[in-house]
C-alpha cells in the first residue's frame, strides 16, 4: 500500500467496494484474502458488534490487528459507548472508522479524539473519520457532524448480522446525505452497508453511493475473487 494519505486512496479508488470479511472462512481466512489479490479491492470491512449496540458478538481489536493486510483497514464499530475503545482500534491499524451517531452521547468528542489519532500503518497516511446511521436514524443527526466527517454510511439493514435484505428507503437517504453536505460546504464519502448482493449491485450504483460494503456476496464459500470482480464491475457500471 503507497503512503498515500486514506482520503486520496478513496478518492482514486471511489466508486469502490469495502469487502466485509464477517462471512469469510476463519479456518482458511488468510487464504481467502490471499484470494482477492488479484482483483481491485483495496479496503477490508471489519464488522464490530459488542452484544450490547447489536444484538450479535463478533470481534475486537486483537482480531482487527491480527489480520495482516496491505489493504485498508475499514472498521465498523457497532458497539455501545465507544469513545474509550477507540484508541485500541487504532492501535489495531484502523484506517477509517465508522461510529454509530445512536451509539453514544458524546458523539462529536468522539471524531474529534480521532483527529488527534495517528494511524499506526503510516502517520502519514491519517485515520478517515465516518458516522453510520441505521434504517430507523434520521439523516439529519449528520448535521452538526458535518465538519468532523471524511464519510458518512447508511447501513441498509438493521445492524447485526450479514446476509439481511436491503431496505431500498436507503436510495433516499443516500440523497439526503449528498444535500446536507452540499449545504454546508463540505465533501464527504457516502457509503452503504449492508444486504448488497449481485442481485441489486446495479440498483445501488445508480444512487450516487461513492462506496458500498459487501459481504456474503463475496465470501459466500465459492469463488471470492470472481465475486469481489463482478461486485467492482457492476457498481462501477464498468
Ligand atoms: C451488518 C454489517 C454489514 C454486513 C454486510 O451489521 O454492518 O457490514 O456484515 O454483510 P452483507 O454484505 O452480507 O449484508
Ligand atoms: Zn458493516
Amino acid at each position: 500500500m503507497s503512503s498515500k494519505g486514506v482520503l486520496e486512496i478513496l478518492k482514486a479508488q471511489c466508486p469502490t467496494i469495502s469487502v466485509g470479511v464477517l462471512t469469510a472462512d476463519l479456518m482458511h481466512l488468510g487464504t481467502e484474502l490471499g484470494q482477492l489479490a488479484g482483483t481491485d479491492v483495496q479496503i477490508l470491512h471489519f464488522d464490530v458488534m459488542d452484544g450490547c449496540f447489536v444484538p450479535m458478538m463478533t470481534v475486537g481489536p486483537p482480531y482487527v490487528k491480527g489480520v495482516k493486510t496491505e489493504l485498508l483497514k475499514d472498521v465498523h464499530l457497532m458497539i455501545q459507548d465507544p469513545i474509550d475503545k477507540l484508541d485500541a482500534y487504532v492501535a489495531a491499524g484502523a484506517d477509517i472508522i465508522s461510529v454509530h451517531v445512536e451509539s453514544c452521547v458524546h458523539i462529536h468528542r468522539v471524531f474529534q479524539h480521532l483527529a488527534s489519532s495517528t494511524n499506526v500503518n503510516d502517520p502519514e497516511r491519517g485515520i478517515a473519520r465516518g458516522v453510520a446511521l441505521n434504517p430507523g436514524t434520521p439523516v439529519s443527526a449528520i448535521e452538526p457532524l458535518l465538519g468532523e466527517l471524511d464519510m458518512v454510511t447508511l447501513v441498509a439493514i438493521n445492524p447485526g448480522w450479514g446476509g439481511q435484505t436491503f431496505d431500498p428507503a436507503t436510495f433516499s437517504r443516500v440523497e439526503q446525505v449528498k444535500d446536507l453536505a452540499a449545504k454546508a460546504g463540505r465533501e464527504v464519502f457516502v457509503g452503504v452497508d449492508g444486504g448488497i448482493t449481485k442481485a441489486n449491485i446495479e440498483e445501488v450504483s445508480e444512487c450516487g453511493a461513492d462506496l458500498v460494503v459487501t459481504g456474503s456476496a463475496v465470501f459466500d464459500g465459492n469463488a471470492p475473487a470472481d465475486n469481489a470482480r463482478y461486485m467492482l464491475k457492476h457498481f462501477r457500471r464498468d
